[in-house]
């Protein structure tokens, strides 16, 4: 039952820094209320400036901003795409979208990201067997990056490009290709470490600024690329693929994806907060840890050594000898008006994707099994904190105690 009164903790919140308002007032003024705008136009030079990403194009959203891409990299039916099992479905639906077929690759245990190796392995089989993969795409799952230089190492001899699913990454950083040495990379703030999606090879990555985000435009996404000429392909694909006339003229077909020049407004209020919001996410993360650090049966997801995460969720896994299943601490949490979530169900045991082609699948279904994503808002005290770990650990000695 919920406690009446209580005001709802949810999982990831919005978190308004201060000046989305002031920003939005100007859009206003200057009456750009429209799918484009100078606030859009300032919205990716500052997104730019920010990831270090030459090239950026603002859509409606991540899922839009994936659909691009693919439509760039010429993706179409007869094709294969390779996406990671553990991620959202807006990471791969648009390959669908195109007509093309869906194939899923596993995560590494370190990472919970898709496996470099095991892509490689399936690779060599689709390419023994004669299947073109058009694309691969990796997701930078919970805020995690993936090991971008690994998987672009198993793609190259196939000539596969990579398309990077940022969306849950922004303010993530990993280490720059010549400093993988993880000693050095783990450092906080390490000037020399990339943001998430900007490792050199990467065809493009996509972002996305949806209301659980560590930064939101309520809805929207970026698409980022160091190659301009695809953005400039992808820009014109996403206003209806509209020819350089007086009147509306089209050779091909395109989409409505722009960003309203409105919610970039909202956006370049919210990146100004960027930095700080990465910092309260893994003081959350932090917090949590020295809670729930050490009980027996409880892990929390690993940060990989040559990486900064945004650490956008904080996801806990509840072993056997927890003694809770993580649905018994989900409705426990609910019970308090307190959201929690599954892990993201794996994308080969969707019955939209029956019958895809899976290569592994163990660590997926495990995490699936065992994980529970704790609210994560960055707005949360020490002492919402205190209340979600003094519960998930009530509901473990409970069930516990009955075994
Ligand atoms: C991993 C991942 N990929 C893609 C998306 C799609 O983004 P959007 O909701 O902006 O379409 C999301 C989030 O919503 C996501 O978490």
């Amino acid at each position: 039952m919920k406690r009446p009164g209580t005001p709802r903790l949810f999982l990831s919140p919005p978190h308004l820094g201060g000046s989305e308002q002031a920003r939005v007032a100007e859009a206003f003024a200057s009456n750009y209320i429209a799918p484009l705008g100078p606030q859009v136009d300032a919205f990716e030079a500052a997104f730019a400036e920010a990831t270090g990403i030459a090239h950026c194009l603002a859509v409606s959203s991540g899922t839009a901003a994936m659909h691009l891409a693919l439509h760039c990299l010429g993706v179409g039916p007869g094709d294969l795409v390779l996406g990671a099992s553990l991620t959202f479905i807006g990471s791969v639906s648009p390959a669908r979208f195109l007509g093309a077929e869906l194939a899923f690759v596993d995560s590494e245990p370190g990472s919970w990201n898709m496996d470099p190796a095991l892509l490689r392995q399936a690779l060599t089989q689709l390419a023994a067997e004669g299947r073109r993969v058009k694309a691969v795409i990796p997701t930078d799952i919970y805020g995690q990056c993936a090991d971008y230089q690994a998987l672009l190492d198993a793609c190259a001899p196939f000539g596969v490009p990579v398309v990077a699913d940022c969306a849950e990454s922004m303010g993530s950083r990993s280490a720059a290709p010549d400093k993988v040495d993880p000693r050095s990379a783990a450092q906080e703030n390490d000037d020399d470490s990339l943001h998430a999606g900007a490792w050199p090879g990467l065809a493009a990555s996509i972002f996305s600024f949806n209301g659980n985000k560590i930064i939101t435009t309520s809805g929207g996404g970026m698409l980022a690329s160091h190659d301009a000429a695809l953005i400039a392909r992808a820009r014109k694909l996403s206003q209806q693929a509209r020819e350089p006339a007086p009147h509306y003229e089209h050779a091909e077909l395109g989409y409505n994806y722009r960003l309203s020049n409105i919610l970039a407004a909202i956006g370049l209020g919210q990146l100004d907060a960027l930095e700080a919001r990465v910092a309260q996410k893994r003081r959350v993360f932090r917090w949590y840890q020295q809670l729930l650090g050490g009980q027996p049966g409880l892990s929390l997801m690993p940060e990989a050594a040559a990486g900064h995460a945004n650490r956008w969720l904080t996801v806990a896994l509840l072993d056997k000898d927890f003694g809770a299943e993580p649905e018994a601490v989900r409705q426990a949490l609910e019970a308090e008006n307190i959201e929690s979530r599954p892990l993201w169900k794996p994308m080969h045991l969707q019955p939209v994707f029956a019958g895809c082609r899976m290569f592994g699948g163990a660590v997926s279904e495990a995490l699936f099994a065992r994980g529970l994503c704790l609210p994560s808002g960055t707005a949360m005290t020490r002492e919402d904190v205190e209340r979600v770990a003094a519960i998930v650990l009530r509901a473990g000695r409970k069930r516990g105690a009955r075994a």
